[in-house]
């Protein structure tokens, strides 16, 4: 179980979340949805550990991972994928599975460890194994990124608009990915998304964020996501 309690954060003297409450069950598919600018991405940074969270507990298992390094959390279980995917553009599809998340974990990762179930879910981590990334559309990067988050082998995975500007089929894709990594691999996702449609078939529940508060939250088989659209929309 990841279990925030009360989290906030801050942009130097500027408050930014409010006492956030949320949890994640094991293997459990999570949605956090809110306008642009509200906190989602900073609340992913904050649970892992890439942003300082100014009060309240965050727990994985039971442990306080609040004060964690990034690296402690990483080898805890915990894996973000962030918003633009974060790749390296000028380094190759495979060091970008080398280099990049796993790097969190504390020590670098050798091509071998690399585990199958990257290349079985995304088998272009294999086919474009040497080309650059910066050189592939954007939903072959969000696969890329994808697969690098899970080479550490998570317990807990974060995505960060995984949908944001790629092409719908290319969703599709990405949305029985995801779901193999939750009912094959068991492993827990916290999906922050503006695209309903996805995050409501994607999740059993979810929360809605506004100005840097939680305002909703509920299970998405009881609210038809046209219910919380007006969170969204202008
Ligand atoms: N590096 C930063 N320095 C100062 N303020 C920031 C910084 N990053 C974000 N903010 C502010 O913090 C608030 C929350 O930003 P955040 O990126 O977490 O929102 P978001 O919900 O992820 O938005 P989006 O949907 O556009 O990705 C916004 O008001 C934003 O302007
Ligand atoms: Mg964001």
């Amino acid at each position: 179980m990841l279990r925030l309690d009360g989290v906030t954060a801050a942009y130097g003297q500027s408050p930014v979340l409010f006492g956030i409450d949320l949890t994640v069950a094991d293997a459990e598919a999570v949605t956090l949805i809110g306008r642009n600018g509200v906190g989602k991405t900073t609340l992913l940074r904050a649970i892992t550990g890439l942003h300082p969270v100014t009060g309240g507990h965050v727990h994985l298992n039971g442990a306080p991972i609040a004060q964690a390094a990034a690296f402690t959390r990483a080898r805890s279980g915990l894996a973000y994928v962030p918003q633009g995917r974060g790749l390296f553009g000028h380094l190759t599809v495979e060091e970008n599975l080398l280099m990049g998340f796993p790097a969190l974990s504390g020590r670098p990762v050798t091509r071998r460890e690399i585990p199958e179930l990257v290349y079985d879910l995304f088998p272009i981590c294999r086919d474009l194994a040497g080309r650059k990334a910066g050189n592939l559309s954007g939903g072959q990067q969000q696969q890329v990124a994808i697969g690098r988050a899970l080479v550490t082998q998570p317990r807990y995975l974060l995505l960060d608009e995984p949908t944001e500007g790629i092409q719908p089929s290319v969703v599709q894709d990405i949305e029985s990915a995801l779901r193999r990594i939750r009912t094959d691999l068991r492993v827990a996702v916290l999906l922050v998304e503006q695209y309903l449609d996805f995050a409501w078939s994607f999740a059993d529940r979810y929360y809605v964020m506004q100005k840097g508060r939680i305002v909703e939250t509920g299970a998405t088989a009881d609210t038809p996501a046209h219910a919380v659209q007006r969170y969204l929309g202008v």
